[in-house]
């Protein structure tokens, strides 16, 4: 199974990939994650991302298609993989249809999250997480159970994105619409494409997920 999670900032594509590639046992592959990792460790892809990614543009098609390239040969994607935030571009969507096929294999499902942009800010802005564990939280809907303590590790090092900020995140839903939005067609004349309701809460959203997954 080869999926794509599709949707703008903050509408759920982390959270659901997070808990359904641990669900089917394939692994989640996000760019954005990716991409921070790569700033962390001043690697020459991270220097070039980063002020582009504070900025909340998007990073060049070459870079996040060659980061797509090496990832999924390695060998626990042979039985598919999940992309949070890939493709996110018309020509990062046709060069991974090009990727895939040298492969033998293609896109089998793209779950496009409807959602607003006010709950989206609310979303972002409330997001935080364990800076050593990565256990994610949120201001709104997930604190830890001891104040100042994370559930999983007992570390009190929390973490806010850079780029987690009411402009920045007005920037990211810019690039959203002009860039990212017009990929939907290409994917809808591949009849691949299906469409959730992402406000519903988290666990109904991911039944939803799980019920495509399975048809
Ligand atoms: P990236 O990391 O991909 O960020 P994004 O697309 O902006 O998405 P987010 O991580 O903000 O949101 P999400 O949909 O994953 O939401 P989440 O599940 O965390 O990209 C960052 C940057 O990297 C880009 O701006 C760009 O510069 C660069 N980049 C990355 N990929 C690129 C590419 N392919 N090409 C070019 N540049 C690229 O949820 C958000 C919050 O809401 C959480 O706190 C969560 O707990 C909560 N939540 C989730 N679901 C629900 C729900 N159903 N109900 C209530 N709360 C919920």
């Amino acid at each position: 199974m080869i999926m794509v999670l599709f949707g703008p900032p903050g509408c759920g594509k982390g959270t659901q990939a997070g808990i359904i590639a641990k669900d089917i046992e394939i692994p989640h592959l996000s760019t954005g994650d990716m991409l921070r990792d790569a700033v962390k460790s001043k690697t020459e892809t991270g220097l070039k991302a980063a002020s582009i990614m504070e900025e909340g543009k998007l990073v060049s098609d070459e870079i996040v298609i060659n980061i797509i390239k090496d990832r999924i040969c390695n060998s626990d994607c042979k039985n598919g993989f999940i992309l949070d935030g890939f493709p996110r571009t018309v020509s990062q969507a046709k060069e991974l249809d090009i990727m895939l096929t040298t492969e033998n294999m293609k896109v089998d499902l793209v779950v496009d999250f409807s959602v607003n942009d006010e709950a989206l800010i609310s979303r972002i802005e409330g997001r935080f997480s364990c800076g050593d564990c990565g256990e994610g939280y949120n201001d709104h809907t997930k604190l830890p159970t001891k104040e100042g303590i994370c559930d999983e590790c007992g570390s009190s090092n929390f973490i806010r994105r850079k780029d987690d900020n009411r402009a920045t995140v007005s920037k990211r839903l810019e690039a959203y619409y002009k860039d990212t939005l017009p990929i939907l067609p290409y994917y809808k004349e591949k009849k691949v494409l299906h469409s959730i309701d992402g406000l519903a809460d988290i666990d109904s959203v991911t039944t939803e997920l799980m019920s495509l997954i399975k048809k």
